[in-house]
């Protein structure tokens, strides 16, 4: 579906978004893992996570689901069920990686297949650390989906990771449950940690250098939590806030993880007005009210350090800096390339055809000059945060844009256009 964006003139109001796509696949997991009913509240309602909970129906586990509420009947210690058919992790790379980590774990065999984007993303990341636990893994010969599981015996392992991934980290961790001796990862980045925080699992830090330590000790009990509302989400609406005038919005109740408001920081340095209120935490992760107000925006220099913890809000925050004064650049985002489309591509051609002047590099770019006037069709790439980055651009055009294969946004936020209609005016 081609989705046509007229010109918004200002936004106000208030949102209460979905849960956290990347808590919540992993309260799921957490509670599919854990022995008898758990409840997790404002559930996140993207296709994703809709992905993991079809994995593990057919591992046997129940569910029922009422609004945003999902009660998790639990199968216990190695109570999967053998699954009878392939496992479809579709669009996400969460389900598939974390879900690996679990399954190498397990006394039978499985499959796992994804769609087309899934199929061609690396899952060599996760195979290395997992075979060096033992692990009996086989992908396709590139390294990517199909990727078939055997019964193994698996050891600890202490790993220091390569690449800075949640994904890797979590998959590692998820695996090392099923064992009575303690494994350890290390990362020398900080990537997103709501799996250590939600599984209580022992950590220590020198410097820049963490080390999460996980066994059978950690492993979960059936819980009862409320799902923080998705941040990455909240992020397109919050540029969309700052770039117009007489603009203010209130995001209620956002996940706030130290991990995961690099977006917020970063829009905070280029001058954006935001404020934190009523600061709480649920189950171990922060939590608070986020208002935004129309903002004169500066580009800053971004650091290394950053990159992982705004990937996935790097498309929205070059829009804002397309806006901003002076040239947007980023540079050590080479993980970018390896997302649900080559997002250093998308963004780049996408910035071509709306008249802007792009240097595309191995491991970022940069974009400057000026917006052209007549209406521009840009290629969603089939990638929910390439879509909805653009249908934010089309929105701050004065002759409005074009996204195609809108439908994808449907893989983190199905409701994007009701919640942007309800605040454009
Ligand atoms: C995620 C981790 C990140 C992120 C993805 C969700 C997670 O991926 O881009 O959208 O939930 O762990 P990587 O771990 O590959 O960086």
């Amino acid at each position: 579906m081609i989705k046509e964006f007229n010109r918004v003139n200002r936004v106000n109001g208030e949102l209460k978004l979905p849960g956290d796509k990347s808590i919540s696949h992993r309260a799921v997991m957490i509670a599919c893992m854990a022995d008898g009913v758990s409840v997790i509240k404002n559930l996140s309602s993207s296709e994703d996570v809709n992905s993991t909970i079809k994995c593990f129906e057919q591992l046997g586990c129940n569910f029922e689901k009422n609004r945003s509420t999902l009660k998790v009947y639990g199968k216990g210690f190695k109570g999967f069920n053998r699954p009878t058919q392939t496992l479809d992790c579709g669009n996400s790379g969460t389900t598939a990686r974390l879900l690996t980590g679990i399954l190498s774990a397990q006394d039978f065999e499985s499959e796992l297949v994804g769609d087309q984007s899934l199929s061609k993303r690396p899952m060599q990341r996760i195979v290395e650390p997992l075979r060096k636990m033992n692990a009996n893994i086989f992908t396709s010969n590139s390294g990517t989906l199909p990727l078939k599981i055997y019964p193994s015996v698996l050891k600890p392992i202490e790993y220091e990771m390569p690449v800075a991934s949640a994904q890797v980290k979590s998959s590692i961790l998820f695996a090392a449950l099923h064992l009575n001796e303690e494994s350890t990862v290390i990362e020398n980045f900080s990537t997103r940690d709501h799996t250590e925080k939600m599984l209580g699992l022992r950590t220590s830090q020198n410097n820049s250098m963490k080390k999460i330590y996980s066994s059978k000790k950690y492993y979960p009990s059936s819980f009862v939590m409320n799902i923080p509302s998705d941040i990455s989400s909240a992020s397109f609406f919050m540029v969309l806030a700052l770039l117009l005038p007489e603009s203010e919005l209130l995001l209620k109740n956002i996940s706030l993880n130290p991990t995961r408001i690099g977006v917020i920081k970063l829009l905070k340095e280029m001058g954006g007005n935001i404020e934190i209120l009523n600061a709480s935490h649920e189950k171990n992760e922060e939590i608070g009210d986020v208002i935004v107000k129309s903002s004169k925006l500066r580009n800053v220099e971004i650091d290394k350090a950053i990159i992982p913890n705004i990937i996935d809000e790097i498309p929205i925050l070059s829009i804002a800096g397309v806006f901003a004064e002076g040239s947007f650049k980023i540079t050590n985002a080479r993980e970018l390339r390896f997302k649900e489309s080559d997002r250093i591509k998308a963004l780049c051609e996408n910035y071509k055809l709306a008249g802007l002047k792009v240097d595309e590099f191995d491991d970022g770019f940069v974009v400057n000059g000026n917006l052209s006037n007549e209406t521009v069709m840009f290629n969603s790439y089939n990638d929910h945060r390439i879509a909805m980055a653009f249908a934010i651009l089309s929105t701050l055009l004065p002759q409005g844009g074009k996204v195609t294969d809108f439908e994808c946004v449907k893989i983190s936020n199905p409701s994007f256009l009701e919640q942007l209609s309800l605040i454009a005016s």
